[in-house]
């Protein structure tokens, strides 16, 4: 018989402890532990529960034929992008993201999509009334969509519900949080009820054929429980971000065993909703502050797609001891490596300045490639100089100061040349690999040699600049 023993489970990360305590060691986070009832934790598992006799099965040898996993496509080029292709057959998805970032707008129009596709679609919402939902897809016009709304919170309910009539292709779960299962009795939102609520729904997916989305939020407090407890459950993680001052979105894979994951839809959220947004270079570089010094425009590649950012970097004299590194979209140590390897080998002096960065369009990016724009930007705002409106910069620098080639130099200049841009630097290196362009083409081979580059033309200028100063006061 199972013991009711009080077990402490953190509801970020599920770790269970025996006694209570203020820090999850597991993760790190902060109050996070509250007391759950120990019997109810496994409810499969138990000493006297009979053990079944095993029926066996087949066992198969590894080559053999194999079929692409039947998808569903829903329609939204961008969604589509980013699951691999559209919805697998049976799989479990999760949607994470802020509240308020327009997960729920997101998945009205993906059901809406597969409903007029003449697909059964069910969007069970436990967070508003039905109302609301309906309100939502008026205001979006996908009132003649013939999805089945629901306002609803059991799981045994919903999975009822789900298995009478025809088997739906898409269910949309909004959100997790918000279930609850009977076959245990912690309250809603906590660690244990989310993982066994989306351990119900994974399985009536998998037996049925079905496609199901969870929706999940990110809080950081760890009041509720956190989505992180189902990652390793779901076929995919898709991740929806974007900061509330800018109107893009982004739908990001974090996991996905049927798909790649560092590819990323781009969305506008607009009066009508989330549009998407097919060219997204475009889109980022729309408001450029051209001819401004310390921005430079950075030739990535997410996934198998060209983007094109601004860079824009503040370097201002200091007047604290420590001066400050703050970086909006871009990782904090790689700037940090970026300008150790300016002061160690080009002679750039930034330790009596405070260093600002900052990715246009609240576009956060990962790619190591981004080091020779940020190097330009962060060069051209120290020496007060502006770079060429009409350059591309790509390439990663080494701790040694060399400029390293990176993948997919043809289809960055490609878009660039598209967007209108006359010239690029790109790494010495990457010639071989560059094709057929149009683009004036700078090959560095060090970081020193580009910082030469920008510098010489702050010379230049600052020449011309005293000269026109001294004439003024003449
Ligand atoms: P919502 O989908 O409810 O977010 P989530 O489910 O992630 O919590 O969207 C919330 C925000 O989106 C809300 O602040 C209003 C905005 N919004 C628009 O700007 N345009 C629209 O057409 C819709 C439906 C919402
Ligand atoms: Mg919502």
């Amino acid at each position: 018989m199972a013991r009711n023993v009080p077990t402490f489970v953190c509801q970020n990360c599920g770790a269970a402890y025996g006694r209570w305590q203020g820090k999850c060691e597991a993760c790190g986070e902060w109050n996070t532990i509250v007391e759950e009832n120990a019997s109810t934790q496994s409810p499969a598992i138990g000493p006297g529960r009979p053990g079944r006799k095993g029926r066996p099965f087949a066992l198969e040898p590894l080559a053999g034929e194999t079929r692409e996993a039947p998808r569903l496509a829903c329609g939204i080029a961008e969604f589509d992008r980013v699951t691999g292709g559209g919805f697998v057959r049976g799989s479990a998805l999760l949607v994470g993201g802020d509240p308020g970032i327009g997960k729920s707008t997101l998945l009205i129009q993906a059901a809406a999509a597969v409903a007029r596709a003449g697909h059964r679609a069910v969007y069970i919402s436990g967070e508003e009334a039905v109302a609301q939902v309906r309100l939502r897809a008026e205001r979006l016009g996908l009132t003649t969509a013939a999805v089945e709304l629901a306002a609803e919170t059991s799981v045994e309910d919903i999975v009822a519900t789900l298995r009478q009539g025809k088997t739906p292709r898409l269910v949309i779960i909004d959100s997790i949080q918000t279930m609850w299962t009977d076959i245990v009795d912690s309250a809603p939102g906590t660690v244990t009820q989310v993982r066994s609520s989306a351990q119900v729904l994974i399985r009536y997916a998998k037996r049925s054929g079905a496609a199901i989305i969870l929706v999940g939020h990110v809080t950081k407090d760890g009041q509720i429980a956190g989505p992180r407890v189902v990652e390793h459950m779901v076929d995919a993680v898709l991740s929806f971000e974007g900061d509330g001052a800018h109107q893009f979105r982004i739908l990001r894979a974090v996991k996905n065993r049927f798909g790649p994951t560092d590819e990323i839809g781009v969305f506008e959220m607009t009066g009508a909703g989330l549009q998407e947004v097919s060219n997204p270079s475009q889109l980022f570089l729309s408001e450029r502050d051209r001819g401004t010094p310390g921005t430079a425009v950075f030739a990535g590649v997410e996934g198998t797609r060209p983007l094109l950012v601004e860079i824009q970097a503040l370097v201002a004299p200091t007047s604290l001891g420590t001066p400050r590194r703050a970086v909006v979209g871009w990782d904090q140590n790689r700037l940090s490596m970026v300008i150790a390897v300016l002061e160690a080998h080009c002679g750039v002096r930034l330790s009596t300045h405070d260093v600002y960065l900052n990715v246009a369009g609240g576009l956060r990016i990962v790619e190591p490639a981004a080091d020779l724009a940020v190097a330009a930007a962060l060069v051209s705002s120290l020496v007060n100089v502006a770079l060429p409106a009409d350059a591309v910069y790509f390439g990663e620098v080494s701790l040694s100061g060399v400029v390293r080639p990176v993948a997919q130099s043809a289809a960055r200049l490609k878009e660039a040349q598209k967007l209108g841009f006359k010239r690029a630097v790109v790494p010495d290196t990457a010639r071989a690999d560059i094709g057929d362009t149009e683009l004036a083409v700078t090959a560095t081979s060090s970081l020193a040699t580009l910082v030469a580059d920008i510098s010489a033309q702050s010379v230049d200028r600052g020449d011309r600049r005293v000269a026109k100063l001294r004439q003024q006061d003449g």
